[in-house]
């Protein structure tokens, strides 16, 4: 926040593609927040509070209480746009390509408003659940335009999935195949599929985040042949149209070799398919899981451009080397379109300076959320950064946790961050690049109502998911 935004009008057309690509790290603020770390529309006002898209944190806190996510709604357009315009670009027929789609994954975070964005902003839609399924419908996203996901679809979703028409479904194991070939038979339709591929390239920080490897749940395993089973399979049933391949190597992924590597993996199948059976199928999905920073220390985040054109040139490369025609190309970013749009905004309680072994001293800052609206530092041992949000301050900046309100020691939001040492109770603070794995992965834990998700705009608020309280909690308890 070093490059304060307060400086730049809130009332631009979000189609700040130029901002979203020159992620360039600013150094750390003088109380050492790292940058780099903020929406587009994030910066400080003339006395020191943050304010969003001309929205002041206290007035958003006042109105809509905290905690909150706070969605800008033009950072999130604008990574949109620039992921559409990007692949539009590399994957152009004049750069000798096939063209490109790109699916905005919703399990990052989805609700109506946020579907209908990403779809006027030019993307499609990947969905993984008949939740989602049913989110990315009512935003009127056409189903020509999503996808559906899942190792374990049950029939009802692939009912909905293929009543709507979904423009492919991502198979995942050898016993599905079977079973979307029943439902749309039953149905009368042909059901347009894809085989989802584990490639053996293991990319990505946490083991849980990352899919591709062979000891893990998700795919059809390219070097045990299971992968080509399934094609062998689907190509049999006259009811399933094979329409492409599928590759998602892991999440939060910053270095681009890994995509490389299994792209021309799954490029190779196709080509073997298509020389062994004739079918040479018109697509290849390559997935998502770009990278974003969470406290400015990770090293520069991929661009979509730059993302676009390493693909582009994998493709065109391995294609031209196995002399087969380049496929339509699809990707699946979730995380990097919606995480650096939002931050979350807690209050302040206890502050609490304990004694270290090491002979420091750390200040324990409780704020009035924790793991149940974000779960990722405890799941995953994920970095977060954070701000005092409410006000400025010169104070000596102190080593500080920040920690939430669960009954269990692991309920932290910051691992370690430097905060002005005045810090105290009611200040506001604010948790940077939450917008993905947040809200989505919330839960009740301790009964605690899951925060509202508000969108700021051109100096406006309006709350895209709604607080929950206690009487929606009761109201599900059967008594
Ligand atoms: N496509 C597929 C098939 C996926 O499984 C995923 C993420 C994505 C796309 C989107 O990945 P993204 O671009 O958002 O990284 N909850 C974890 C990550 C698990 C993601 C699972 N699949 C987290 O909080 O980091």
């Amino acid at each position: 926040m070093s490059r304060h935004r307060a400086d730049v009008p809130h009332d631009q057309h979000p189609a700040q593609a130029e901002a979203v690509e020159a992620p360039a790290l600013p150094a750390p603020e003088p109380d050492g927040t790292p940058t780099g770390v903020w929406s587009t529309g994030t910066g400080r006002g003339a006395d020191g509070a943050l304010r969003v898209a001309g929205l002041d944190v206290r007035d958003l806190a006042r109105e809509h209480g905290t905690p909150a996510y706070v969605l800008d709604e033009a950072d999130l357009r604008a990574r949109a746009r620039a992921y559409a315009t990007a692949f539009a670009e590399a994957f152009a027929p004049e750069a000798g390509l096939a063209g490109a789609d790109v699916y905005y994954a919703g399990k990052a975070f989805l609700s109506v408003a946020v579907a209908r964005w990403v779809h006027e902003e030019g993307l499609r839609v990947d969905t993984a659940t008949g939740g989602e399924l049913a989110v990315a419908l009512r935003a009127g996203v056409p189903g020509a335009g999503i996808g559906l996901h899942g190792n374990n679809k049950s029939d009802a979703e692939l009912v909905t999935a293929l009543e709507h028409g979904v423009g492919r479904i991502v198979v995942d194991s050898l016993p599905e195949i079977d079973r979307v070939a029943a439902v749309a038979e039953r149905l009368g339709v042909v059901a347009p599929v894809m085989v989802r591929v584990t490639t053996g390239v293991h990319a990505g920080g946490h083991q849980f985040i990352a899919t591709a490897h062979e000891d893990q749940k998700f795919g059809l395993s390219l070097t045990s042949g299971a992968a080509r089973k399934a094609v062998d399979e689907i190509l049999a049933r006259p009811g399933l149209d094979l329409i492409g391949l599928h590759s998602h190597i892991g999440s939060q992924i910053l270095d681009l070799a890994g995509f490389a590597v299994a792209a021309r993996a799954v490029l190779g199948l196709r080509a073997e398919v298509a020389a062994q059976t004739g079918h040479l199928m018109p697509e290849v999905d390559l997935g998502g899981g770009y990278g974003i920073a969470y406290t400015g220390h990770e090293g520069p985040a991929p661009t979509p451009a730059q993302i676009a054109t390493t693909l582009a040139d994998v493709v065109r490369r391995t294609c031209a080397e196995l002399g087969t025609p380049v496929p339509r190309i699809s990707v699946e970013p979730g995380r990097s379109i919606v995480g650096p749009s939002t931050l979350t905004l807690y209050t302040v309680g206890t502050v609490k300076e304990v004694a270290l072994d090491d002979g420091g001293r750390r200040t324990y800052v409780s704020v009035d959320g924790g793991m149940s609206d974000n779960i990722r530092p405890a799941l995953y041992e994920a970095e977060y950064s954070a701000a005092l949000a409410s006000r400025g301050s010169a104070a000596e900046p102190v080593r500080a946790r920040v920690v939430g309100k669960h009954c269990e020691s692991g309920d932290i939001v910051v691992h370690g961050v430097a905060l002005p040492g005045d810090v105290r109770d009611g200040d506001l603070l604010a948790v940077p690049a939450t917008g993905a794995y947040g809200r989505s992965m919330a839960s009740n834990y301790n009964l605690v109502p899951r925060p509202p998700v508000l969108a700021v705009r051109d100096g406006a608020a309006r709350v895209l998911v709604r607080r929950e309280t206690i009487e929606d909690l009761l109201a599900l308890d059967e008594g």
